[in-house]
């Protein structure tokens, strides 16, 4: 069976083909501002001028009409980008007479990292831009057990870059700059499996505007909130009592978070595990792989409309429908 994959949620337009649960293509184009954020218009303008290009590679050599399905990433996400991938879902859906299956973005973070770390069941670490969460999938679905009560971890380092400057805010250029840096106490804000980044943000910036290094506010600023996820995640291993750690999402490309999380799990006397680079970033081969998982279930819910809010647990109604059959 084939499906392809399409993935929109942010600054990131991808599509992939899996197929027999198989990756076999994965064509992917991130929207990178020069000065400003990212504005949700231009991030859309974006994709809807890649979306073609990307089609074209990702079919080359190969006939749509051996492709049994299109999935798209139906969220969370911001509504603008979002919304030109499930146009695109539909166009292809209509044109080639195919069914559409609806992705939860961060389940497909998860089962794509279980298919590359060939870890089973695992407590999961997701931490994006706009996603921190404490998971695990078990006999009722999908359960969040602790995660950010403010903003992502991701959202955290860019909000930091662009208030100090950078020429490229985002945690990959952050954690270059940490690179050259030394400790400096930041608050630090766990509340049981949850925790909290808002103050470490204000604090971190009001000390660089009070002439303290940069290097060492971005250095601190990542050491500080990496532990506060530890530690979450160390009371959540204890309590769900899982045997591995997967760790996924864009901000698991960081080296140092992988080092502090594998360490952690090896105190625990528990596997650990991260996928490669390129299915941590967004991209569109996660959609087609978890779109074949999910291509079983026929109707089991409204899958024709994108989600900007779309809760992982709420893959529980999908899932629950796969059990009964
Ligand atoms: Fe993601």
């Amino acid at each position: 069976m084939i499906v392809l994959g399409i993935e929109s949620t942010a600054h990131t337009i991808g599509m992939g083909i899996s197929s027999n649960k198989n990756i076999i293509a994965n064509e992917n184009h991130m929207y990178k501002p020069k000065k400003e954020g990212l504005i949700p218009r231009k991030m859309a303008d974006h994709h809807a001028e890649w979306f073609p290009l990307l089609f074209k590679r990702i079919m080359k050599n190969r006939n749509m009409e051996d492709v049994d399905a299109i999935a798209f990433s139906q969220g969370p996400g911001i509504g603008s980008p979002l919304s030109i991938g499930y146009f695109a879902a539909r166009y292809l859906a209509i044109r080639y007479k195919k069914q559409v299956i609806g992705v939860n973005h961060p389940y497909a973070h998860l089962k794509i990292g279980e298919q590359s770390t060939g870890l089973r069941n695992p407590l999961v670490l997701y931490l994006s831009g706009g996603n921190s969460q404490i998971l695990f999938e078990g006999k009722n679905g999908l359960q969040v057990v602790g995660e950010t009560l403010d903003i992502g971890i991701g959202n955290l380092f860019d909000s930091f870059a662009r208030e100090i400057k950078m020429k490229y805010a985002h945690g990959s250029a952050l954690a270059e700059l940490a690179e050259e840096g030394k400790y400096i106490k930041l608050p630090y804000n766990v509340k049981g499996m949850n925790f909290v980044f808002g103050g470490l943000l204000t604090k971190s910036i009001d000390m660089v505007k009070k002439g303290k290094r940069k290097q060492d506010v971005a250095f601190s600023l990542m050491e500080t909130s990496f532990s506060m996820v530890c530690e979450a995640l160390e009371r959540a291993l204890y309590l769900t009592k899982r045997k591995s750690i997967l760790l996924c999402g864009g901000v698991a490309q960081n080296k140092r978070l992988q080092e502090m999380v594998s360490v952690m799990a090896e105190e625990a006397g528990v596997k650990f595990g991260v996928g490669p680079d390129e299915y941590n970033k967004d991209n569109g081969a996660m959609i087609a792989y978890t779109g074949e998982l999910l291509y079983k279930y026929k109707k089991p819910v409204d899958f024709w409309k994108p989600l900007t809010d779309y809760r992982i647990e709420d893959m529980r109604k999908v899932l629950l429908k796969k059990r009964k059959g």
